[in-house]
């Protein structure tokens, strides 16, 4: 008995120690893999897990131990897997394919396969899964076949705006050789003048189908993008809708890029317009420059991209968002969610065609009711930005003393700067009672006045004529945020100087003022 005992013994032993090693293979294995490996019992908890598992969910192994697609996902994800589960349990088919789950937040796209486990008895006691994260690969494929369509779209809306914009060309320059066959009164020369309007309107369009197909014409020095900026929120600044505030972090010693800056200041412009009609309620308009350097994680991620230092510039707004179909499809020209007749839907494809031709991408974000982050990189350039100095030469300065009146603060205080600036010595009056009563008392001090034409009580009109009164040859600017209409037209009359169109650029106004004053 005894020695029989022994060699059992020795048996089993070596047996066990046989089965250990074995199952520590087997561990090693189940843990070099790359892919996520599980296993499952029959009522959906975790058993084994491999350590690639334990690492994407940030859990350890043991912690898995019990746990199931509910304690992991969300509620309807985690339904979904039960369901995958349930036929694998039940029917004992393998399942093959791919799904997107929420790990830790992030939104990720799994290849997947799971077959049931047999135990003994030939039962299934439960299943076996593995999984891929494919979220990068398949979003490359997504990024080639994007490329792909906005190439053909590019050769196709390129090759018809070419020949459409010679064709406009000579229809153009013919309706303009008929047109000085007749004299204005003739009824051929206003339709002549028809014809004119809807060509230069279908040679706009034709121009801006160039821009997206990258055949336009451009030039190339030296941008600075925060200067790009700030020059498109002067010029949009004040007609966007109060209800939408404006905030910009632009980055101190900005590197330039090499561009065209009026492609450029259109590409910025565009995606403002789009920002601001996504918030017809109001909200926040925001505008961010700074140098990033792109890694080679970068490179990977972004089909077609090198890795090395950019500009980035950020449009984001706290709009209505966009779906994944508008997503999938916001740069294909003529592509718009507009009602029919209110917008082109090339707002956007400029955009792409002006990014593309500067050797940079364009990464937006978005979901619907969450607002819209559209990226914008450019490579960075060696060359300084040297800011444009023509205008300079064009300002027109002065040291007389300007009376302004306007009942909006912040034109107020624009003025006053502007025309101190300017060098002019400055008076402000809040509205037409007011100006007539300084006039009234500092008449021989004031040699101009600059009146608001729209305003409560004494509008600009009635001031004008009061203060003529006090002096018949007083030297008036009228301001209007109206073009020169019919109600402009007869103060001008009247003996008005000048006329000047809100927003008023420092250049114009400069010059305006010297107009009237001289
Ligand atoms: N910031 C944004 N927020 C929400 N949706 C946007 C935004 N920017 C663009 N879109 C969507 O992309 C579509 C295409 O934009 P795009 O600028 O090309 O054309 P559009 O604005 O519709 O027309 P157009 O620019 O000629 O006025 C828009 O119709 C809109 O659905
Ligand atoms: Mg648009």
């Amino acid at each position: 008995g005894i020695v029989e005992d022994f060699t059992d013994i020795t048996g089993r032993k070596r047996a066990e120690e046989a089965s250990t090693r074995s199952e520590e293979q087997l561990r090693a294995l189940f843990d070099s893999a790359a892919d996520i490996v599980f296993t499952k019992d029959r009522q959906g908890r975790y058993m084994r897990v491999n350590s690639a598992c334990a690492r994407l969910h940030g859990i350890s192994e043991e912690e898995f131990l019990g746990k199931t697609d509910f304690d992991l996902f969300p509620e309807e994800q985690a339904k979904h897997s039960a369901d995958i589960d349930r036929q694998v349990l039940v029917e004992g088919r393998t399942f093959t394919g791919e799904y997107d789950r929420q790990v830790k937040g992030k939104p990720l796209t799994f290849s997947v396969v799971k077959t049931p486990l047999y135990g003994h008895d030939g039962a299934i006691i439960g299943l076996c899964g593995i999984a891929r994260d494919i979220t990068e690969q398949e979003s490359l494929e997504e990024q080639f076949r994007q490329a792909q369509k906005m190439e053909a779209l590019g050769t196709l809306a390129g090759g018809v705006a070419h020949d459409f914009n010679n064709l406009l060309g000579g229809i153009l320059g013919y309706v303009g050789l008929i047109k000085g066959d007749y004299s204005p009164e003739e009824k051929h020369y206003a339709m002549l003048e028809l014809v004119e309007k809807a060509g230069v309107r279908a040679a706009e369009l034709t121009n801006q189908l160039l821009a997206f197909s990258r055949k336009g014409k451009y030039e190339l020095r030296p941008v600075s993008l925060n200067n790009s900026v700030e020059d498109v929120l002067k010029l949009i600044g004040r007609t966007l809708d109060k209800s939408i505030e404006i905030a910009t972090e632009l980055q101190e010693k900005l590197p330039s890029v090499e561009g065209d800056p009026g492609q450029l200041e259109q590409a910025i412009l565009n995606m403002c317009v789009n920002a601001a009609e996504a918030m017809p309620g109001g909200g926040k308009l925001q505008l961010e420059t700074r140098v990033v350097a792109l890694g080679e994680e970068f490179a990977r991620k972004y089909l077609g991209s090198d890795p090395g230092d950019y500009v980035l510039l950020s449009v984001s707004d706290t709009g209505i968002g966009m779906d994944s179909e508008t997503l999938s499809r916001m740069f294909e020209p003529f592509f718009t969610t507009k009602e029919v007749g209110k917008g082109t839907g090339l707002g956007l494809s400029t955009v792409y065609g002006i990014v593309k031709n500067h050797g940079g991408y364009v990464d937006v974000r978005s979901q619907p009711g969450k607002g819209s982050t559209f990226d914008i990189y450019l490579p960075v350039s060696k060359k300084q930005f040297t800011p444009p100095r023509p205008r300079a030469a064009e300002l027109q300065t002065g040291h007389e003393t300007i009376l302004a009146v306007d009942d909006e603060e912040i034109i107020r205080s624009l003025l006053e700067e502007t025309l101190q600036k300017l060098g002019y010595k400055v008076i402000l009056a809040n509205d037409g009672e007011e100006a007539v009563q300084i006039y009234e008392e500092r008449k021989d001090e004031i040699d101009a006045v600059i009146i608001d034409m729209i305003m409560p009580h004494l509008g600009g009109g009635e001031t004008f004529r009061e203060i003529r009164r006090r002096n018949p040859d007083v030297r008036v600017l009228l301001a209007s945020g109206y073009s020169q209409d019919g109600a402009a037209q007869r103060i001008l009359d009247e003996g008005v100087r000048g006329f000047i169109q809100k927003p008023f650029e420092l250049v114009e106004l400069s010059q305006k003022l010297r107009q009237v004053l001289d």
